[in-house]
């Protein structure tokens, strides 16, 4: 596994073309997809480790992408805590008891590794698929993105709760930032027991903090949970959404590869930090409802851009999107994959 394209770009050996994965890539842009979500729910798929290991392998077969990522979410910690969660069409995760005082955040377990065993097992079912062909990637979300989904009881477009929480109950905000920072080094922990070969920690709502509030809220639990993993020959990304501009504290926490949304220049990005981190990123989804001559014009002007760059992971700057043509998907999987440096 240590010679897949992937492995050698995120330690930041050279490969004769940048690897590819996505976002999101086993999601609703595939009718395979919806074949299996018109059977069960969301959550039922995630808790089934067959289920999530058909539909893990889903844009292996399909796509011929570089590696998997597991089936799972980010709110799996959060609900194992005691987070009361669902999964409605069309509104997205929903938390029926929200956090809001000490008592909410007393009330929250830590202990409880084993009920995330149901990941383990899944991880387990697709490395026997898997057969060593392509690296697995496991994952989590990072305690802020975490809290404000317990914060605000779902999603939000200002996380106007979550940030009156950071700012006028601090003390609080971190109790809960700790508590979601332990639950996550145990169960990455575990994921690497069960055999990932890869982790990404998703920091998705980063974007909504202020410089200070990302380094006071969000960073110091970074940091915390990629000094406690059990890392061995694993790469670790750290994903987020306003990387343009957090990169160089995100550096700071020691991950192998920063993932770069789309506002910034991959290679400005790269050049800042230190020599032994790599990149993954970052095209604008949106460019995939594009025309395919516009796919390809814009795959290749960001791979022309990176070159002469080791360290360098083809993905996007966040998930797909729900009603992207799949079509338009694997093309730019070809269009990566024909590419030489
Ligand atoms: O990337 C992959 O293919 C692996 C699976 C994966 C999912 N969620 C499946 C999913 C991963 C890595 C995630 C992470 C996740 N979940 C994040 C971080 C990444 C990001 O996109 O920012 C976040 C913020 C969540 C929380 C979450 N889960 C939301 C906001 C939603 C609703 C999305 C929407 O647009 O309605 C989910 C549900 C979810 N997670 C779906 C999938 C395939 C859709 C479920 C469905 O079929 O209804």
């Amino acid at each position: 596994m240590q010679q897949s394209l992937f492995i050698k770009a995120a330690f930041s050996q050279p490969t004769e073309r940048p690897p590819v994965w996505m976002m999101r890539q086993a999601g609703r842009f595939m009718k395979e997809y919806w074949e299996i979500k018109n059977k069960y729910s969301f959550l039922e798929m995630c808790k089934t480790p067959e289920i999530a290991a058909d539909v893990t392998l889903l844009p292996v077969n399909l796509l011929g992408i570089d590696a998997a990522i597991l089936f799972s979410d980010i709110l799996v910690t959060a609900e194992a805590m005691g987070g009361k969660l669902s999964f409605e069409q069309g509104v997205g995760p929903r938390f029926s008891n929200p956090i809001q005082n000490q008592q909410d955040i007393n009330a929250l377990e830590t202990d409880v590794k084993h009920r995330l065993q149901y990941v383990a097992d899944a991880i387990q079912v697709i490395q026997q698929r898997l057969n060593g062909s392509i690296p697995l990637i496991g994952f989590a979300g990072a305690p802020f993105t975490v809290m404000s989904y317990l914060v605000e009881a779902g999603s939000s477009k200002d996380f106007k709760k979550t940030k009156l929480f950071i700012h006028n109950h601090p003390t609080l905000a971190h109790q809960l930032l700790q508590k979601i920072a332990d639950v996550t080094v145990d169960y990455l922990n575990l994921q690497i027991e069960a055999g990932v070969n890869a982790l990404q920690i998703f920091d998705s709502w980063a974007i909504a903090l202020c410089w200070d509030d990302y380094q006071t809220f969000s960073h110091p639990y970074i940091s915390q949970i990629i000094a406690k993993l059990n890392r061995k020959n694993i790469p670790i990304i750290s994903f987020c959404k306003g990387s343009s501009v957090f990169a160089p504290l995100m550096a700071e926490a020691q991950p192998d590869v920063i993932s770069v949304d789309w506002n910034a220049d991959l290679r400005n990005i790269k050049q800042q930090l230190p020599q032994n981190i790599a990149v993954q990123g970052n095209l604008d989804p949106h460019i995939l409802y594009a025309d395919k001559k516009v796919i390809k014009e814009r795959i290749h002007r960001l791979f022309d851009r990176m070159k002469d760059q080791n360290g360098f992971i083809f993905n996007l700057g966040h998930g797909i999107m729900p009603d992207i043509p799949f079509e338009n998907v694997k093309y730019a999987v070809e269009v990566v994959k024909n590419y030489t440096f």
